[in-house]
C-alpha cells in the first residue's frame, strides 16, 4: 500500500480532497481488515461513491472536501488539538482528524459501526504510516458527557437532527470545550428546496406506518422549530421506529448555539447543483454560488461554526 502524508499538504481544501480520494478507494476497492458483510455496510453508507453515474465523483469530492476543510484548518491552527467526533458512524472523519495530529474522541450509539470503525483504523494507520490517537466509544449522545474538558473542536456531521435533547447535548459540549475552542455542525439545509421536498415526501410515506407519528408529527412546526427541542421517535406496528427528526436552517441553529453559550460565526455552504445537472467543469459554478448572498443560503449543505469565547 502506498502511504499518504497529509502533513505535507498546505491547503486545507487539498488535504480534505486527498483524504476523500483515499476514502473512496477504501470504500469502492475494499479494506482487507473488513469482512465482506462489513465492507457492504460501509459501501451502503457511502452510496454516493458506489453510484458514480448519478453522483459524479468530481462533484462528490468537491462537496466532501469543502464541508471538511474548515475542520482541517481549525485542527492545523490549534495547539494540542483534541477533537470530539460526535456521531462518528464508521469513523472516517476521525481518521482524517487524527492523521493531522489530533487526539480524537469518537462516539456513536451504533455498536456495529463502532466495531467496524475500530477495524478500519489499522488500514488508515498503514496508509498514514503512523499510529492514530483515537478512542472509539459506543454511547448515546443524548446522555453522554465527553470525557475531556479541553476540547479544541467538536465535529457533528449529519447527527444533531437525530438527537432528542439537542440543547442538552450542545450545553455539555460547551462545558467540555476550551476557551476559543469551536464546534462545527454540518447537515442538510432546511432552506434547500430539493431537500425540503424529499423530507416532506419521506414523512408523507410514514404517515400510514404509525398512527402516533401521523397524530404528532407536524412538518410546519419542525420547519419553524416551534415547541420542539429535538428529534422524536414513534413506534411502528412491527416495533421499529419512525423518526420525526428536527433539522435546522442556519438561522435556527445559530440561535440555539447562542443560547448554550457559543458565538456563531458566518455559516459556510456547499452543494447547489443537484448531481444530475452537474457537468465536468462546473466546479467554478459551485465556487461562484458561495459568493451570491441570498443564493448561497439555499445550498444543500450548511456548516455552522460556534466559538467559545474566553470566560
Ligand atoms: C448519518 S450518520 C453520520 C455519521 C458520520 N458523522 C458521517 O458524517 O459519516 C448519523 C450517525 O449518528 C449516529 N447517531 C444518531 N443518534 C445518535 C445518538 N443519540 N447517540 C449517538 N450516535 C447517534 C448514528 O448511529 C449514525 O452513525
Amino acid at each position: 500500500m502506498n502511504t499518504l502524508n497529509l502533513q505535507l499538504v498546505n491547503n486545507p481544501l487539498q488535504i480534505a480532497h486527498a483524504y476523500y480520494a483515499a476514502l473512496r478507494k477504501e470504500v469502492t476497492e475494499g479494506n482487507p481488515w473488513l469482512t465482506a458483510d462489513e465492507q457492504r455496510q460501509l459501501q451502503s453508507h457511502y452510496d454516493v461513491m458506489m453510484d458514480a453515474v448519478h453522483n459524479p465523483p468530481e462533484l462528490a469530492a468537491m462537496i466532501y472536501s469543502s464541508r471538511r476543510a474548515p475542520a482541517v484548518r481549525a485542527i492545523r491552527e490549534s495547539d494540542n488539538p483534541i477533537v470530539f467526533d460526535a456521531g462518528c458512524g464508521y469513523g472516517s472523519e476521525s481518521f482524517l482528524f487524527a492523521a493531522l495530529g489530533a487526539k480524537v474522541l469518537a462516539v456513536d450509539r451504533s455498536a456495529e459501526q463502532i466495531a467496524i470503525a475500530r477495524k478500519r483504523q489499522q488500514y488508515y494507520e498503514n496508509l498514514f504510516a503512523r499510529p492514530l490517537a483515537i478512542t472509539f466509544v459506543n454511547a448515546d449522545l443524548n446522555r453522554y458527557t465527553p470525557q475531556y474538558t479541553n476540547l479544541s473542536l467538536t465535529w457533528l456531521a449529519s447527527v444533531l437532527a437525530a438527537i432528542p435533547d439537542q440543547e442538552g447535548l450542545l450545553t455539555r459540549i460547551h462545558c467540555a470545550t476550551r476557551d476559543s475552542g469551536q464546534i462545527m455542525i454540518t447537515d442538510m439545509n432546511l432552506l434547500n428546496p430539493l431537500f425540503l421536498i424529499n423530507e416532506w415526501r419521506r414523512r408523507r410515506r410514514n404517515l400510514s406506518a404509525s398512527p402516533e407519528f401521523a397524530r404528532h408529527a407536524n412538518f410546519a412546526a419542525m420547519l419553524r422549530r416551534k415547541e420542539r427541542t429535538g428529534a422524536r421517535y414513534f413506534e411502528r406496528a412491527d416495533g421499529t421506529l419512525v423518526d420525526d427528526v428536527q433539522f435546522f436552517t442556519t438561522g435556527t441553529l445559530s440561535q440555539l448555539l447562542r443560547k448554550v453559550g457559543f458565538v456563531p460565526l458566518r455559516p459556510a455552504y456547499s452543494g447547489w447543483l443537484p448531481p444530475r445537472l452537474y457537468r465536468p467543469g462546473f466546479a467554478t459554478v459551485e465556487t461562484a454560488m458561495n459568493r451570491v448572498p441570498v443564493l448561497r443560503s439555499l445550498a444543500y449543505f450548511y456548516l455552522v461554526t460556534g466559538q467559545k469565547l474566553p470566560q
